[in-house]
């Protein structure tokens, strides 16, 4: 009864110029692993579940991107979405579709491009989860221990009301605060960090949208005579505009009652940006991480992040601290620290090219 639903339709601006409109980052090797980051989770979900209950919910434009990384999925196990709606569409639509077949199912609900280094921790960490999911009527999130008031971020907030030893009770779950906010979260002590991994139970997250977001829940149980038929892609692509654009913490996590949150630890990153990519990246003596390192050469240079096409022959001299991106004939040269600034950077470039 277990099943997992990978979201992978976001853009993720932030990796710009590597992640594009185009090839978004879920899609790269973006550590230089030699898998990228959708086949590192779907990996991981194989080991939780049978390959058939693996769904990957993303936008048609990228569906051969995932034919291609994930060959052993079958086209029924791509659900794909016309326009880009954030992340409560994208999890009604496989939630719904998982609960027309196995009403009893139990299902994670993760994001397709974070890194997680321990993987025996994450594998025990969900199936703890979706034993207490589908045994309890309550939506579980997994809770990061926060280092750092990050406005990129929801927080929880949790009591000591606990169920089955470890999950707590959830009294407050706010997305993306302000950066005063974040700091008093983070002062305070009992805030955990939203990971944006999901458990829960079909019909618990079926109930949920009736109750917080009651257009989208109509919208999904009128497909529920088309789900696994012929007709499912063009009725789907067909409602899907009648969506609001919402995430799921907006539109759920913030509003339910029943929410827990599972304290966890797993090595996990949301590689949210060039930084977070630098720090888990490998390293020189003099802290320059080159991916991919064939022909890039580095004289008097030190803690540089450079990420260059392959056979690409790179030289560099004495630059410290700095990003340097090439993709797709878009060079990005940036200090590392004014390396959240690269979506407004975006942004400008989309508005100017
Ligand atoms: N199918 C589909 N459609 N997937 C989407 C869409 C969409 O329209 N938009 C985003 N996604 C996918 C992204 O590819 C990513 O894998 C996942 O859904 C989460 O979306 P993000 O856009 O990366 O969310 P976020 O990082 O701003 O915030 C979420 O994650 C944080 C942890 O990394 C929230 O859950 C936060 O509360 C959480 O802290
Ligand atoms: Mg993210």
């Amino acid at each position: 009864n277990y099943y997992a639903i990978i979201m992978a339709g976001g853009i993720g601006s932030r990796f710009w110029p590597i992640s594009r409109t185009s090839h978004p980052k879920q899609f790269i090797d973006i550590l230089g692993t030699g898998k990228t980051l959708i086949q590192n989770t779907y990996d991981r979900f194989l080991k939780v579940c049978p390959k058939e209950n693996i769904y990957v919910v993303t936008n048609e434009n990228y569906t051969d991107l995932v034919k291609t990384q994930l060959p052993d999925m079958a086209d029924n196990q791509i659900l794909t979405e016309p326009v880009m709606r954030n992340t409560a569409p994208c999890v009604a639509y496989g939630c719904f579709k998982i609960e027309s077949m196995n009403p009893d199912a139990a299902i994670v609900v993760a994001p397709s491009d974070h890194l997680i280094l321990d993987e025996a921790a994450f594998i025990t960490t969900i199936e703890k989860s979706l034993k207490t999911a589908s045994e309890n009527d309550l939506l579980i999130t997994l809770g990061i221990k926060p280092s750092r008031p990050d406005t990129g971020y929801g927080y929880i907030q949790y009591t000591d009301q606990t169920l089955n030893d470890d999950f707590h009770k959830v009294k407050t779950f706010t997305e993306k605060p302000t950066l005063e906010i974040a700091k008093t979260f983070l002062q305070s002590g009992d805030f955990l960090w939203n990971a944006g991994i999901f458990v829960w139970s079909a019909k618990a997250i079926v109930d949920s949208f009736n109750q917080h977001l009651p257009e989208m829940h109509e919208i999904f149980a009128e497909a529920r005579s088309v789900y696994n038929t012929d007709e499912e892609k063009a009725f789907v692509h067909k409602v899907y505009q009648r969506c609001i654009n919402i995430s799921i913490d907006y539109g759920i996590m913030e509003k339910a009652p029943n929410v827990y949150v599972l304290p966890s630890e797993f090595g996990w990153s949301d590689l949210g940006t060039w930084a977070s990519i630098y720090q888990l990246a490998e390293k020189d003596y003099v802290g320059n991480a080159v991916i991919p390192a064939d022909k890039v050469i580095m004289y008097d240079s030190s803690n540089c992040m450079v990420n260059v096409p392959e056979g690409k022959l790179v030289i560099i001299k004495g630059l410290h601290d700095f990003i340097v991106v090439e993709s797709d004939n878009i060079l990005m040269i940036s200090p590392r620290s004014e390396e959240q600034g690269v979506k407004q950077v975006v942004a400008d470039v989309k508005q100017q090219f």
